[in-house]
Order: structure tokens, then sequence, then C-alpha cells
């Protein structure tokens, strides 16, 4: 882990997971940076365990390593919030949800499953010292169309997974965010019934 990370752990109330304590999303990613092929499909493969509602895995990715044709698609996607800085990442998942089977009965927990697919990957990843950034900021229309996704199979988050680097390469109106203390909502506050 970079010393950057270690000043993004999270403050406990009690120890938890290393990897959870150390994950966070960065913006600035190492452009030069180049995932392994073995890396992408032990990513793929915390994915693909996490647990879904029946088994029924309604969940599919799309994954472009930086320089494919895909890549350039998704960047072409993103938000403008988004695109000055996650294109330095290595490779983007984007986590899709099938909201119905082939007869158009609807996957209720389609999203959810999405969602804890890529928690798994997300965790996978820190475990290999790369960092994931999740974003919900992109043009779901834009992506469906460019990868001419069929009905009901809708694009939830684009994941940018690459190696952590310093902040001050970043653009100047991203920096401060970079380096802000992580907060979150109190635990009093997060759980509404302790019994
Ligand atoms: C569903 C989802 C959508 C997000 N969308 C964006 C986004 O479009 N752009 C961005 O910079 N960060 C985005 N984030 C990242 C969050 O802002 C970030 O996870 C949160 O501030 C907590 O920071 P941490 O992950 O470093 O703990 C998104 C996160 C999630 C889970």
């Amino acid at each position: 882990m970079t010393l950057l990370t270690d000043s993004r752990r999270a403050e406990t109330a009690t120890p938890i997971h290393e990897l959870l304590a150390e994950r966070w999303s960065p913006r600035s990613f190492d452009p030069e940076f180049v995932l392994s092929d073995e890396a992408v499909t032990a990513l793929l493969e915390a994915a693909r365990w996490a647990p879904s509602a029946a088994n029924f895995q309604p969940r599919r990715f799309i994954v472009a390593r930086r320089g494919s044709e895909a890549f350039q698609a998704v960047t072409d996607a993103l938000s403008e919030g988004n695109r000055p800085w996650a294109p330095n990442a290595s490779l983007f998942v984007v986590a899709i949800a099938l909201t119905e089977d082939e007869k158009g009965t609807p996957y209720r927990w389609a999203e959810y499953d999405a969602g804890q697919a890529i928690a798994h990957l997300t965790v996978q990843a820190h475990a290999l010292g790369l960092h994931v950034h999740p974003m919900g900021g992109f043009d779901a229309e834009a992506l469906a169309l460019a990868f001419d996704l069929p009905e009901g199979a809708v694009p939830i988050s684009v994941n940018a997974i690459g190696a952590a680097a310093p902040a001050e390469q970043l653009p100047e109106r991203y920096r401060s965010r970079e380096l802000a203390p992580r907060t979150r909502l109190p635990l009093e506050e997060l759980v509404v019934v302790d019994a």
C-alpha cells in the first residue's frame, strides 16, 4: 500500500479487516500502470463468487482495458466530472444489472446483486494492491447503445480500477477532494435498532 493510502485509512470504533479499513476511492490513477491478465481474472472471479438472490446472478460486466476501443466508448459515456481523471485508470469494469429474465419477469434484486459483485471485486482489488473508484456519473443510455445491450440490461456503475498515484498529478479542482478527510455517519445514526 502507498503512503497515500495509509493516510486515507478509516477511523473505526474497533478494528476491522485491514482491506476494508484501507479501501478508498482515488481519482488519481497511474496512467502507465498495466494490469496483468491474471489480476483482471482475479477481480472477475471475486465478482462471480459474490452472493445473489436465489443464485440467479443477474449481473454482467463490460471489461475494458485502457487503450481498447471499449475503454474509449466507456470514457465517452462518462460525465463531465469524471472524464478528466477516470481514463488514467488501467481498467473499466461496467456493472450491468439484468432487471428481467427472458420472459420479462423482473429480477427484483438485480441492482443489489450487481452491487454485491462490485463490492467483492473491490475488496479483491485492494488485496492485490489496486484501487477502485465506482462511478454513477455516466450516460447509461449511451453505454447501452454503444455496447448493444439488450432490453432490461441496465448499466449500474462504471468502476475505474488501477494503481493509485499522488494527488499532485490531478487537475487542481480535484486535488483538495483527494486529500480531504474521509467521513461517515456515526454508527448511532446508521443502526436504527440495536436490540
Ligand atoms: C454508486 C456510486 C456512485 C458513485 N459515483 C461517483 C461519481 O460519479 N464520481 C465520483 O467521483 N465518485 C463517485 N462515487 C464515489 C463516492 O463518492 C465515494 O465512494 C464516497 O465519497 C466515499 O469515499 P471512499 O470510497 O473513498 O470511502 C460513487 C460511489 C458509488 C458507490
